[in-house]
C-alpha cells in the first residue's frame, strides 16, 4: 500500500463524498462500517456500528438500513440529531458527519432500497425469518420464501440522514489537516486550526 499524502484543502470536498460513496457501493470495503450516534429520549448518547448503504453529494444525504423497531429508530423519531463517524485507515482520514435523520418504512424510498439492495434484503430476510414456522409450514418452499420476503418488507426501514456538516481530519504521522465542509456553503472546505 502507498504511503498516504496530506490532501490539499481544495480536493477535500470531492475526496470526502467520493470516499463515502465508494464505501457504500462496495460490499468488500470495510470503510462502510461506520458509527452512527443518536440521542435517546432521556438525553443520553447512544452509538452503534452500521453499514453505510448510500451517499449522495448532490442532495447531501446518506442512508442506512435497519429494522422498524429498534432503539435507534425510537431515538430518531423523538430527536433527529445524528452524528456519523467514519475512518479510512489507508488515507488516515476521519470524517465526522452531523445532520438530521428520518425514518422510512413502507414508503417509496424504502421500496427503492428494498428492491435494489439485494444483499441487504437477504440479510433482513434472515433476521425476520425466525418466527415463521417452517416445520409446520403448509405451503411450498416458494410460498414460504414469499412469506419471509413480505415479513422482511414490513420490518425494513431506511434511515435517511440529511448531512449538514462534515469535519475532515487527516492525521498522518508527520502532518495533519482539519477542515469543515458545510452543506449551506456547497461543501467548500474551510481549514481549521489543529
Ligand atoms: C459489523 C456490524 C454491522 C452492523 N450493521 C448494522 C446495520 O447495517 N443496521 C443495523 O440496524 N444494525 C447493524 N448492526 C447492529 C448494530 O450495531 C446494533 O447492535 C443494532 O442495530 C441495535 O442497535 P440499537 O439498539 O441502538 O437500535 C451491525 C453490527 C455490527 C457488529
Amino acid at each position: 500500500m502507498d504511503k498516504p499524502v496530506l490532501h490539499h484543502a481544495i480536493d477535500i470536498p470531492r475526496l470526502a463524498w467520493e470516499r463515502l460513496r465508494r464505501a457504500a457501493d462496495d460490499p468488500a470495503d470495510l470503510v462502510r462500517l461506520v458509527t452512527l450516534a443518536t440521542v435517546t429520549p432521556e438525553g443520553l448518547p447512544a452509538a452503534r456500528l452500521m453499514v453505510l448503504r448510500g451517499a449522495d453529494r448532490t442532495t447531501g444525504r446518506i442512508w442506512f438500513h435497519t429494522r422498524a423497531k429498534s432503539a435507534k429508530t425510537v431515538d430518531i423519531a423523538a430527536l433527529p440529531a445524528c452524528c456519523v463517524v467514519v475512518y479510512d485507515p489507508a488515507e488516515m482520514v476521519q470524517l465526522r458527519l452531523v445532520g438530521r435523520g428520518s425514518l422510512h418504512t413502507l414508503d417509496d424510498l424504502a421500496r427503492g432500497h428494498f428492491e435494489h439492495g439485494a444483499l441487504a434484503r437477504e440479510r433482513m430476510m434472515e433476521v425476520v425469518a425466525a418466527p415463521l414456522p417452517d416445520l409446520l409450514w403448509p405451503g411450498s418452499a416458494e410460498e414460504l420464501r414469499h412469506a419471509v420476503k413480505r415479513q422482511a418488507w414490513q420490518h425494513f426501514t431506511v434511515v435517511e440522514m440529511v448531512v449538514e456538516s462534515i469535519e475532515w481530519l487527516q492525521a498522518l504521522p508527520d502532518a495533519r489537516r482539519r477542515a469543515v465542509l458545510r452543506a449551506e456553503e456547497g461543501w467548500r472546505a474551510e481549514e481549521l486550526p489543529d
